[in-house]
């Protein structure tokens, strides 16, 4: 197998893997500090995460049992997939989607089967249903909204998948923030649905690797029985129950972002480029005229870093550029149009 890796390269404006390109506020800092004087370092970590759990089903307003925390939403994935995949089992993914879903899938010994999505890269309810075959233990995992495409899924969706597949149904939310609506809401009817969230995005967090999902009691039981003892380190709990302090600081990032992101899509709109609407904190665009990694090179020779997807079904051409600060946009705007030129 090969590995899962995106380039890290020391670059200017680095807008390849959809970070936050601000830091928590200062009053972050101030109370991780706190929280590292106070840390037992010399004892294990709360197991559970209690503390963590409490303030996110706050948070979600749900119950601590309806959470499970771990090292980023990929542990997430990871432990789900332990608990519901396996040999001799299926997971569902629409292509093109997050690469990680089918890698994870493939890691854990699960069989992928790949469905397609529609032209607005949706995905397709009845093919879901076709491809799951009546197989209660097949897993199907979506994504809302949808990276690299950057649509959300309609709620109807979301709803009809649930409601038509007997297995485990996974909403991977990395990019709940910037979405019109959230598959959170349908957890009180659904017990088989899975959300999973992170605090890499819109939390600004990305370089501490917090994740978390929101499911029935009985989904996150079946989580904790695959995780590793003492997974989820004290310091990262601290981090996360500080960063949930600062909820109005992230809400005033995403406003910002998406004020960008209104910014970025209309200079993108401007040049020579297909360009698709986005519900995340990244667009999807393909030059008209030329290649699409020599455009990605070029960028690249302009010190800025975006991510090359033409490597995924129906992307071919294809780049995705994460929402950075207003320079940041303008120096992508700029590296850009001076490419497309040569
Ligand atoms: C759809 C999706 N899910 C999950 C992740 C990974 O999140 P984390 O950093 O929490 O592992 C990403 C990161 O790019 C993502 O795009």
């Amino acid at each position: 197998m090969a590995g899962y890796h995106s380039p890290q390269v020391e670059v200017a404006v680095r807008l390849n893997t959809n970070e936050c390109p601000e830091q928590p506020p200062p009053s972050f800092f101030e109370e991780l500090a706190r929280a590292a004087r106070d840390l037992s370092a010399n004892r294990y970590p709360d197991r559970a995460a209690t503390a963590l759990r409490h303030a996110l089903a706050a948070h979600h307003d749900l119950d601590p049992e309806q959470v499970f925390c771990a090292n980023g939403s990929n542990e997430v994935l990871q432990c789900l997939m332990l608990a519901y995949g396996g040999s001799g089992r299926r997971a569902v993914v629409c292509e093109p989607t997050y690469a990680l879903h089918s890698h994870i899938a493939r890691l854990t010994g699960t069989a992928v089967v790949q469905g397609g999505r529609d032209e607005r890269f949706s995905a397709v309810p009845e093919e879901i249903v076709t491809l799951v075959a009546g197989d209660d233990t097949a897993v199907v995992l979506l994504c809302s909204p949808n990276n690299p495409t950057g649509n959300a899924e309609p709620r109807q969706r979301v709803d009809d998948v649930l409601s038509s597949v007997g297995g485990l149904v996974v909403v991977d939310e990395a990019y709940a923030q910037f979405s019109p609506w959230t598959a959170v809401e349908l957890l009180g009817s659904s017990p088989n649905l899975a959300v999973t969230r992170t605090f890499s995005k819109t939390w600004a967090l990305a370089g501490l690797r917090l994740g978390y999902v929101l499911a029935d009691p009985e989904v996150v039981e079946a989580c904790e029985r695959v995780a590793l003892p003492y997974h989820l380190d004290a310091f990262k709990q601290a981090a996360g129950i500080a960063a949930l302090v600062h909820v109005g600081a992230m809400q005033e990032r995403v406003a910002r972002l998406l004020e960008e992101r209104g910014r970025l899509e209309a200079g993108l709109r401007a040049l020579p480029v297909d360009v698709w609407p986005s519900d995340a904190n990244f667009v999807l665009f393909r030059p008209r005229h030329l290649d699409g990694q020599a455009v990605w090179r070029g960028l690249l020779e302009r010190s800025v870093l975006v991510r090359d997807v033409g490597g995924y079904p129906r992307l071919d051409g294809c780049l995705r550029v994460t929402v950075g600060t207003y320079e940041e946009t303008s120096r992508f705007l700029e590296a850009l149009e001076e490419t497309l030129a040569h």
